[in-house]
């Protein structure tokens, strides 16, 4: 599946992503700019943080209460907010646009 980055400097990356990986994993192997990951994707850090495009933010799974309870730590939490950890890459998100933000905390 194509995935369309918009990094924390506002360059925008599609990049081709294997299914079964995280969007917060095919950042980190690619490169994209802003997103920390510090925790490795265990729940624990929020530095993964990023916006779903508004057309993609209802198709994903929802967020564990966990989930919620970690955005609530991220710099300038929005609606469309999701940890970029939790979002298991499938066929059916080819095209998923995500936005980086300006900083992770
Ligand atoms: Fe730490 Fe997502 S990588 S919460």
């Amino acid at each position: 599946p194509i995935i369309t980055y918009t990094q924390d400097d506002g360059t925008v990356r599609r990049v081709d992503a294997a299914a079964g990986l995280t969007v917060m994993e095919v950042a980190l192997q690619q490169g994209v700019s802003g997103i920390a990951a510090d925790c490795g994707g265990a729940l624990s850090c929020a530095t993964c943080h990023v916006y779903v495009a508004p057309d993609w933010f209802d198709r994903l799974v929802p967020a564990s209460e966990d989930e919620l309870a970690m955005l609530e730590f991220t710099f300038d939490p929005q609606p469309n907010s999701r940890l970029s950890c939790q979002i298991e890459i499938v066929p059916a998100l080819d095209g998923l646009e995500v936005a980086v933000p300006a900083r992770q905390f």
